[in-house]
């Protein structure tokens, strides 16, 4: 039971009233007699009135593709920069910790969220520059990425076509620098505006200043984890060249001449692709490669090549080199094994499942025994690419 239901908070620019399930967040100071629960309806319903809602103890299952039951004390929704400003403002004045979600495509949630969940869902899209070349779109980080690929894709601008079909939002895509198919994002962002949240300032980070690296960015560090996305720019070619060069997307292509494939065909074809290997969220819960693929250098590489002539691996720079951790756990026989209602995904062992009921302790437990079992065969210490709350 929410300590503040029935109570009322006025301070400067805002009301806050608080109900069973929501609190509702007034612009403007209103009299207080309006203020009880048979209005909040009708104030919901009121643009100059009411900013936004505040709902308390809510299920985060339909916010996370993993499908995990667990409650988060407070969950806003953000439509517009102003909302923000105002859950910022309820976050400070109740001393709240936070979360900011956008598709909720890469989280495991283990217990109760005792704080605030920022929901990133800006809208909109624009162009800001274009030539013969080129063109940027500066797009909100609350659009989901796949609709975003899907625009670009049907208006033949080239350069995110590999990364048809990933779920999340697009604030979120230069977070881990999402990457599939020979194609990470940091090749086509031009810089990354988002929200301090510590002190409500807009900050824009250049290509450079997000510092992406595998599956990983500027954002991804602890000092940096105040940082709301709020828009992303992108630079997209009018006049694309497509990227074969993922071995399966070669094979399906081999017999045409690369200049006449479309970059709609490669985005089809990574979408069939995907649909062979890795698990649709709507049909069963999942985050993708809970594991990251181990860089390793030169030196630990050798006497595992030796040990095992056919463990598949790709050369990153002169001394580093990324392993298949979908390939270890397969071989330590894990492939499509379940612990209760967790799973390893039968074709990609790389993806760990919720066959339905499935707590977020349970998926951890299973990642934990892979963890363990990939050690001590391959002495790899596996990392997670999902973040564990
Ligand atoms: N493999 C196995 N068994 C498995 C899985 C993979 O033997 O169960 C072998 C494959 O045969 C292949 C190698 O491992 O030789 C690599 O497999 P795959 O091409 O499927 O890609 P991956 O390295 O396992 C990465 C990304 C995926 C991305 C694919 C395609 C990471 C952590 N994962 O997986 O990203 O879609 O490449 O580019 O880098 C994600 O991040 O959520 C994600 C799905």
């Amino acid at each position: 039971m929410n300590p503040l239901v029935g109570s009322q908070i006025i301070n400067n620019r805002y009301n806050y009233l608080f109900t069973q399930n929501t609190c509702l967040i007034i612009r403007d100071k209103i009299p207080a007699y309006i203020l009880n629960i048979k209005w909040c309806k009708l104030l919901r319903q009121h643009p100059y009135l009411c900013k936004m809602t505040v709902k308390n103890d809510v299920s985060l299952k339909p916010y996370n593709t993993f499908g995990i039951d667990v409650k988060a004390r407070y969950l806003i929704e953000i439509n517009t920069v102003d909302e923000l400003n105002e859950a910022v403002d309820f976050k400070n004045r109740n001393n709240l910790p936070f979360l900011i979600l956008g598709g909720g495509s890469n989280v495991l949630f283990t217990k109760t969220f005792e704080g605030v969940v920022f929901l990133n869902r800006i809208e909109g899209l624009r162009v800001v520059e274009e030539d013969d070349e080129q063109v940027l779109l500066k797009v909100a980080g609350g659009m989901a990425w796949p609709r975003f690929v899907d625009y670009c894709v049907e208006k033949n601008l080239g350069g995110i076509e590999n990364l048809s079909l990933i779920p999340g939002t697009v604030g979120a895509a230069p977070i881990q620098n999402i990457g599939a198919y020979g194609t990470e994002v940091k090749e086509t962002v031009v810089e990354v505006e988002a929200v301090d949240l510590a002190t409500g300032k807009i900050k824009t980070f250049s290509n450079e200043a997000c510092r992406f690296g595998y599956r990983s960015s500027v954002f991804k560090t602890r000092s940096n984890r105040n940082y709301f996305i709020t828009a992303v720019t992108f630079e997209l070619k009018k006049n694309p060249v497509v990227n074969l060069s993922y071995a399966p997307l070669k094979h399906i292509f081999q017999n045409r001449d690369i200049n006449t494939v479309s970059i709609a065909e490669v985005g089809n074809a990574v979408k069939q692709i995907r649909r062979s290997k890795l698990p649709d969220p709507d049909q069963i819960g999942n985050s993708g490669s809970f594991f990251k693929n181990p860089v390793v250098g030169i030196n630990e590489l050798e006497p595992l090549k030796k040990r095992y002539p056919e463990i598949p691996y790709f050369q990153v720079d002169r001394n580093s080199y990324k392993l298949a951790a979908g390939w270890m756990i397969e071989q330590c026989g894990r492939k499509g094994k379940r612990l209760g209602d967790a799973g390893v995904h039968d074709k990609q062992a790389l993806v760990l499942v919720n066959h339905g009921n499935a707590t977020g302790s349970d998926i951890l437990d299973l990642a934990m025994m892979i963890k363990k079992s990939v050690n001590e065969k391959f002495g790899i210490e596996l990392e997670f690419e999902v973040n564990i709350y």
